[in-house]
């Protein structure tokens, strides 16, 4: 993901360094090469060792042995990250104090800096602090963190480094090369929907929503402004897209109505369900002495036909999935004409390897100018960008 990309990490003297040590970890797997700089205070904290085995890289913590390092380390980074940020550190950056090798460094830095502050909650709510955030953030420097929590010391409440893979991924966000999608409102739809049929059952389906949150997380990191509609998952949503909540096929409507005529792309992976029960029993069905139970299903929304005319006004450019058992590719196209799709992603259902529960899936890509281009099985979060790389050139 971030093959070649250079970040300098300034480390400073906060409790959470040992978390700044994972990151380097995550930087590095991801293809990232990290020079990190160390503060005397952060030394404490963790040792400078530490950081070079995990980095391969010698750490810098003295501004003297090297009197021109840290012009050159700033000049050359593609995202500097101060991890954890004191609220000492803050304050020498918003006041353009260079008195050490990391705070010159930063000054000499001509890239985005992000930084990700830990601190005692008092120390993060003084008023110094606040000036010395907002000063930062007026010239562009982005803040991830800290969250709420228990404290090192003891205490609860906002200053506690965020984790280190939240970091990564703002990270990886800033560092994303030119993206068409860059900007641009993507509307995401993942998961199974619902059909209630009393207040304890429902009829639902296998999908765990994979697909979608990969698709979602992945358009978030290309720079998308990312609305993820999830119906109900137990696979954690990502970090980044505004998640909206929704149990039926109606609310996921509802939902959609809202949010596309503004958007420039909607990724349609949710499994809606297509059979509803009219009106849902308010109380429990009793077993009692009954042999059988019968249940009137209705053929619900179809969420895609009836988006359509808005979709079409707005130009949503849109990629639908089809799960079939049968004929995958005709069935997908005839969704892709009556649905009035720009693309759509058809998989085999019933295989363990691919669909609606698996980690990886296999599909077919076809669109409405008569490609049709098979993808090998790989993991949904690979599939998601050979996806979006579709989408990118369509909308641009
Ligand atoms: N879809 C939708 N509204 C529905 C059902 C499906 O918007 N009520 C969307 C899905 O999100 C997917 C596409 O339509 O993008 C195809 O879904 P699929 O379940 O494969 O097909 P159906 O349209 O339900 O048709 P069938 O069940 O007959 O295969």
């Amino acid at each position: 993901m971030l093959d070649g990309r250079r970040v300098l990490l300034v480390v400073s003297g906060g409790i959470s360094a040992y978390k700044s040590a994972i990151l380097v970890r995550r930087l590095r797997q991801s293809g990232a090469r990290v020079d990190v700089v160390m503060t005397a205070s952060a030394e404490k904290m963790v040792g400078a060792t530490t950081f070079q085995a995990l980095s391969g890289r010698p750490v810098l913590t003295e501004l003297w042995t090297d009197p021109l390092a840290h012009v050159e380390l700033g000049r050359e980074a593609d995202l500097a990250i101060v991890a954890p940020a004191t609220a000492n550190i803050l304050a020498k950056m918003a006041h353009g104090i260079a008195d050490d090798m990391a705070t010159s460094t930063l000054l000499a830095a001509a890239c985005p800096v992000l930084v990700c502050p830990a601190m005692n909650l008092r120390m993060w709510s003084n008023p110094a602090t606040e000036a010395n955030v907002q000063t930062l953030a007026a010239r562009g420097v982005h803040i991830v963190g800290p969250e709420d929590g228990e404290l090192a010391e003891g205490e609860e409440g906002p200053g506690r480094m965020s984790e280190p893979e939240i970091i990564f991924l703002t990270a990886a966000r800033l560092l994303r090369r030119e993206s068409a999608l860059a900007g641009r409102k993507v509307v995401v739809t993942a998961g199974p929907t619902l059909a209630p049929v009393d207040p304890v059952r429902f009829l639902g389906n296998r999908s765990s929503g994979r697909m979608g949150l990969a698709l979602a997380s992945a358009a978030w990191l290309r720079g998308a402004d990312v609305i993820l509609i999830a119906g109900p998952t137990s696979v954690s949503p990502p970090h980044g897209p505004r998640l909206v909540r929704v149990e039926t096929s109606g609310e996921m409507g509802e939902v959609l109505n809202r949010e596309l005529s503004d958007a420039a792309v909607l990724i349609m992976a949710a499994a809606v369900s297509d059979f509803l029960v009219p009106s849902p029993s308010e109380k429990k069905i009793k077993r009692g002495d009954r042999d059988t139970l019968e249940i009137r299903f209705e053929v619900g929304p179809d969420l895609l036909m009836a988006t359509r005319e808005l979709r079409e006004a707005a130009g949503v450019l849109t990629l639908g999935f089809a799960l079939e058992t049968e004929n995958p590719v005709g069935n997908a196209r005839r969704k892709l004409e009556d649905k009035g799709l720009d693309m759509v992603a058809v998989n085999e259902a019933g295989r363990a390897d691919r669909g609606a529960e698996a980690e990886t899936n296999q599909v077919t890509l076809i669109d409405a100018q008569g490609l049709i281009e098979e993808l090998p099985l790989m993991s949904k979060v690979e599939v998601a960008e050979r996806l979006l790389d579709h989408v990118e050139d369509r909308v641009s």
